[in-house]
């Protein structure tokens, strides 16, 4: 018999996200294992359609892509009731207490846990229930942000290392374990210092590093104003320039992201609806 790969992929058009086609949850080897990591790599984002899978299935599927991670969401309301290598994102509630992160809001353009020493190199997000409407998920490529600065840009970013806060989330609040910090400049409160150009461990592709906002974030070394000017250029080049895939969400849809050269974001949806989400986080490597 021929030895026909079960597994192929199909791009879509924005060279973005590409859909695995023929991977099997319930009996998949090593081959198997390696297309989809091949195809990983290659795309940064890839979806399987329908595929339905049960948290056991979630976590197994994931072992083979790194050690899990655990989000500090996790630690808090995103904690999954049997398996700590779930986070659960969800708007459901009980007895008065959100029972997953991040409710209904909107998130905006971020890259996971951008503020972490070792960021995570992937996540699966599995849809457990999906509202009507609303809750989309969009993702880009920072490969090709890279790819299409114009010079001027390309020459400002080339060497810089770029500094994130992480006292504060987006949102205002303290992080978990973080107090109120002494100093009103945020460059001296704790944080990581990143490569703004960053290089991939495997691919060895580089990419724009933005982290998760242009708040609490500044080019090392930069007059502050003339930094908060450069990020609002390059954030502006990045999420209104180039090709965005958005995911619809049917029930059972898994999106695998490769956390080190793509970011994502979501929509807000109606609170009367239901969307609960299940995702595992594997480890990454220190950006260089
Ligand atoms: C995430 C995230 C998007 C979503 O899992 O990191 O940003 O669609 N979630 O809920
Ligand atoms: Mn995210």
């Amino acid at each position: 018999m021929l030895n026909i790969k079960k597994v192929s992929v199909v791009q879509d058009g924005n060279n973005v996200c590409a859909d695995i086609v023929g991977f099997d949850f319930n009996a998949y080897d090593k081959d198997d294992i390696a297309e989809v990591r091949k195809y990983w790599l290659q795309y940064g984002v890839l979806r399987f359609k329908n595929a339905a899978i049960t948290d056991e299935q979630h976590i197994a599927f994931s072992r083979h892509f790194g050690e899990f991670v655990i989000h500090p969401k996790q630690l808090q309301e995103g904690g999954h009731p049997v398996h700590k290598e779930i986070l659960v994102i969800a708007n459901t509630m009980k007895d008065g207490k959100p029972t997953g992160a991040m409710g209904n809001s909107e998130a905006t353009w971020h890259t996971d846990t951008w503020f972490y020493e070792k960021p995570p190199a992937g996540a699966i997000l599995h849809a457990v229930e999906v509202p009507p409407e609303g809750g989309d998920t969009y993702f880009l490529s920072t490969y090709l942000a890279y790819e299409t600065l114009p010079d001027d840009l390309l020459k400002a970013v080339d060497g810089r290392q770029i500094f994130f806060q992480r006292v504060y989330d987006k949102t205002g609040k303290l992080r978990l374990g973080k107090s109120v910090p002494r100093s009103e400049d945020f460059r001296e409160w704790e944080g990581v210092v990143h490569p703004l150009v960053r290089t991939h461990a495997d691919t060895e592709r580089k990419s724009l590093y933005l982290g998760g906002t242009i708040e609490g974030a500044w080019i090392v070394g930069m007059p502050l104003n003339e930094s908060n000017e450069l990020l609002a250029r390059l954030w502006k080049h990045t999420t209104e320039g180039g090709p965005v895939f958005v995911q619809k969400w049917d029930r059972g849809d898994i999106m695998m992201w490769d956390n080190r050269c793509t970011m994502h974001r979501r929509d807000s949806f109606d609170p009367g609806f239901t969307r609960i989400m299940h995702r595992t986080t594997t480890s990454g490597e220190r950006p260089i």
